[in-house]
């Protein structure tokens, strides 16, 4: 089993229990007990509260609408068990990559139960598909899955997400319908949860790794995966105002990298929000374009041959940086700190510049900024970050980003990927920078409870 440090099962519960109840008390002092566990229902899928007081009723409500959603989806499996046409297939790792994650090399669709035709299907599979699970697992029909830059890391033999042992399926975050649950799993058939999943038509998975999945007002599910998802919108939420000393102001320069990506893109409009001006650094003249209407004061593009880094850095930062949101590390972290201004705050968010090359072994190399010292000239701070380390703030960054949502201050744009087949190649695409926004491959249509 691979482990991983997304698992919000691993979170220190208490802690989150914590922050939400004092969130809630902040509102709503008598109700902030049982508002607490009814949230604690959303996240951990635990018991609702059985009291007879408002709060209740409400919870009673959520109770019926998923008793209602059970029997539609009891309705639907039912289809799904005589419609033969459902394929088990998936994405095996079939080598190490070296270098650049290449699908065609690195990675293998296992089609495990392929009918010719629906009597065969129906011949060699009565049961269409029991899988055998062990009691604290589940199988999840995938629905959506979300392609994230830290997966490629996990390819590698030495992964701080954890390795993927050779010939086990790609995991990857997203959201789908419960259709097998065993007894100490934690849930049942028909629920909608998310976590991590696998690039697969049935994924099977440890019961406790999953949290029912909720769907936020106004907003397509899509959104637990990109705009208020974990390892994307949180994640920039996270690296602006709670990482560093100072979140940036007003009249100062940021800099953000990668920022035509899913985290990226984010912390643009984070920023900007701010008041401060903000200079977003991407691959080619269609994602500065796209900076451009993001609302970004200047575009560098790194992959600009014409125009060395550098320069363009220089140009577009005349006063100095106070402010870098990194994801990319390597030379352009370099470059960045060179111009830090006193007193600037440094966000080392990731380096997907440094993702392709086996990164956590003790071989091989991760270009580290010799320019590091700079830090120490003009007294500014690098700080890096795993948002999991600040998972106790979930329900202040979910309400504080859907706030800013809500007037219109961040949106996220979805590039989204049809068909398991696909899975490796949109992976691919992060790194070769073709996708604008959340990378999101399409499995399964959703559906609704
Ligand atoms: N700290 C945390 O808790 C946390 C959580 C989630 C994600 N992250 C980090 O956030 C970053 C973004 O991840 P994401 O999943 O949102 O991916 P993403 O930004 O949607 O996609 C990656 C982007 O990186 C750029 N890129 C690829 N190779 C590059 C290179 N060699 N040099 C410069 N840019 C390159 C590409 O855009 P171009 O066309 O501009 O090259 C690509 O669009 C990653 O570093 C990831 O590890 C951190």
């Amino acid at each position: 089993m691979v482990s991983n440090h997304l698992n919000l099962v691993r979170a220190p519960k208490r802690q989150i229990d914590k922050s939400v109840h004092a969130f809630f008390s902040a509102f709503s002092p008598n109700a902030a007990g049982e508002l607490t566990e009814s949230f604690r229902f959303i996240l951990f899928s635990e018991p609702l509260p059985q009291s007879n007081n408002i709060t209740t009723t409400r919870a009673a409500a959520a109770t019926t609408t998923q008793t209602m959603s059970l029997s539609s989806v009891a309705a639907s499996a039912s289809v799904t068990a005589t419609s033969p046409i459902s394929f088990n297939r998936k994405w095996i790792l079939k080598r190490r990559p070296v270098g650049v994650f290449d699908p065609n090399l690195d990675a293998e669709l296992v089609v495990i139960d392929k009918p010719q035709n629906k009597d065969e299907h129906a011949a060699t599979n009565p049961t269409n598909e029991q899988l055998e699970i062990e009691d604290h697992q589940v199988v999840v029909e995938p629905q959506l899955l979300s392609v994230d830059a830290f997966l490629r890391t996990m390819y590698d033999e030495h992964a701080y997400h954890g390795s993927l042992p050779l010939g086990a399926t790609l995991p990857a975050m997203g959201y789908g319908r419960v259709v097998q649950a065993g007894p100490k799993s934690g849930h049942s058939v028909g629920t909608i949860v998310a976590g991590m999943l696998q690039a697969a038509d049935k994924a099977v998975v440890d019961g406790k790794g999953l949290m029912r999945s909720f769907r936020f007002p106004f907003l397509d599910r899509s959104a637990c995966l990109g705009l208020l998802g974990l390892t994307t919108g949180l994640t920039a939420y996270t690296g602006v105002f709670y990482v560093p000393s100072k979140a940036p102001r007003k009249g100062e320069t940021v800099v953000v990298t990668g920022a035509a990506g899913a985290v990226g893109s984010i912390a643009v409009q984070l920023c900007k929000s701010t008041g401060a001006r903000v200079v977003g650094v991407a691959g080619g003249p269609r994602k500065g374009e796209y900076l451009m209407g993001l609302g970004c004061d200047a575009v560098i593009d790194y992959k600009d041959k014409a125009k060395p880094l550098e320069s363009q850095i220089a140009e577009t930062c005349p006063s100095g940086i106070d402010f870098v949101y990194d994801n990319v590390g390597g030379e352009t972290l370099d470059l960045l700190l060179g111009k830090i201004n006193p007193n600037g705050r440094v966000v080392i968010c990731g380096a997907i510049s440094q993702y392709s090359g086996n990164l956590n072994s003790k071989t091989n190399k991760v270009l580290g900024p010799s320019n590091y010292l700079k830090l120490a000239e003009r007294g500014a701070e690098m700080r890096g970050f795993n948002v999991i380390q600040h998972i106790a703030k979930l329900p202040f960054m979910l309400v504080g980003m859907f706030y800013l949502w809500a007037r219109g201050k961040v949106k996220m744009t979805e590039h989204i990927e049809t068909g398991l087949e696909q899975f490796p190649y949109a992976l691919q695409k992060l790194f070769t920078g073709e996708t604008i926004g959340k990378t999101l491959v399409r499995i399964n249509r959703d559906d609704h409870e």
